[in-house]
């Protein structure tokens, strides 16, 4: 089949880029274990530059999960990286040299935020953080040795939305590359490169690989930006093993299906935490009072499970700790994305708890909730 056939997602998961004829038509591809592919003695003749050469610069399993995952993002490339954070330090790596300045919101994964400020900042690049809510912010924030725009949306804490399409606009117009971590909603359920975005950004160790057994990263995007992405990658040496690759595109097999499931399930335990006692707020874009819900309608097809909800406890952060404990069926685990619903608890004093609602029965998993959340209720 041509790349051209491939109008829908779930076909582009099932079939893309599989090629039974180049794989003894096996129906799964399998993993190219090698570090070298010889190259043949005619090259010194012709000149072509041959797609499989050295591990270290690409390899055939990670490049059947590059090209599912471009497809998916109606991207011209994507380069898998050997964690999210791999991906996330070359998309921005790409894009800086020292003197430049970054724009970034506030509320990204933590370890990126480390990154722009810490490690760029020792090269002499500069980070400004803005809350993201509104347009306006960037563009206050904008300097003019501004080169890169860096989003998250939603963000996986409190769950909060950047306008992209306007964000993405205001980039294009000042000369100015936009990067977003896309991890959340998945390249399923939101699009960042059809709304303008340059650079959609994953880790692969959450929903993408979805079991719990790997960590991976990926960057989407078009020439001639992926080929400088390429060249960090290169040079750094973060490229995907080829085993962990099997493993994303294993995983990515039941993208779909599996989201529909954690979808189903979150905005159910959305619903139900709102209308408890103990509850005083439940940051979730799928819920009718999230803030942002209509703009997350605007750019999101769906929703995934991630949520955090503050517990009517302010006095008293001990309760929080209670409520964890007494949770049978959440591990505590600062992870997500995975067939295993967890909990996690930003600080010792943190009223807030975020869960992932994993592929247990959705009654089990409120019932765990609801007679942990009762003893707070009942102090
Ligand atoms: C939103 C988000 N982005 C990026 C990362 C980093 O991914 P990795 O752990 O694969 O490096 C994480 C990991 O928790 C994450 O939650």
């Amino acid at each position: 089949m041509e790349p051209n056939e491939f109008l829908n997602d779930s076909d582009i998961i099932t079939h893309l880029a599989d090629e039974y004829s180049s794989h003894n038509d096996a129906v799964v591809p399998p993993v190219y274990m090698n570090s070298l592919h010889v190259i043949p003695k005619e090259a010194m003749d012709d000149g072509k530059p041959r797609p499989f050469v050295y591990g270290r610069n690409s390899n055939p399993t990670v490049s059947i999960f590059e090209r599912k995952i471009a497809a998916l993002e109606r991207a011209g490339r994507a380069l898998a990286f050997a964690s999210g954070m791999g991906a996330i330090s070359a998309a921005i790596l790409a894009n800086v040299k020292s003197g430049d300045h970054v724009v970034a919101v506030e509320t990204s994964y933590g370890p990126a935020k480390f990154f722009l400020e810490n490690q760029l900042g020792k090269f002499g690049v500069e980070t400004s953080f803005v809350t993201g809510d509104d347009v306006s912010q960037f563009e206050k924030a904008i300097r003019k040795n501004t080169t890169l725009i860096y989003l998250e949306s939603p963000s996986t804490m409190v769950f909060k939305l950047q306008d992209i399409r306007k964000v993405a606009a205001l980039a294009k117009e000042r000369g100015i590359v936009t990067a977003i971590d896309n991890s959340w909603a998945t390249p399923v359920y939101q699009k960042p490169i059809t709304m303008g975005v340059d650079l959609s950004i994953h880790t692969v160790s959450k929903y993408i690989g979805g079991h719990s057994d790997i960590i991976a990263g990926v960057v989407a995007g078009n020439a001639p930006l992926m080929d400088k992405v390429h060249q960090v990658r290169e040079f750094y040496g973060g490229i995907l093993g080829p085993m962990e690759a099997w493993l994303a595109i294993r995983g990515l097999r039941t993208l779909k299906v599996r989201l529909k499931a954690h979808a189903e399930t979150a905005m159910y335990i959305a619903s139900n935490l709102e209308a408890h006692p103990a509850v005083s707020r439940v940051h979730y874009p799928g819920l009718k009072s999230h803030p942002q819900h209509e703009l997350a309608k605007s750019q999101m097809e769906g929703f995934t499970s991630p949520l955090s909800f503050e517990l009517n406890c302010m006095s008293n952060p001990a309760q929080t700790r209670l409520f964890v404990r007494r949770l049978k069926w959440f591990g505590m685990g600062p992870s997500w994305g995975g067939f295993e619903s967890l909990v996690s608890v930003p600080g010792k004093d943190s009223t807030m708890v975020r869960i992932h609602t994993g592929l247990e029965d959705k009654e089990t998993l409120w019932n765990d909730l609801k007679s942990s959340l009762d003893l707070v209720v009942q102090g």
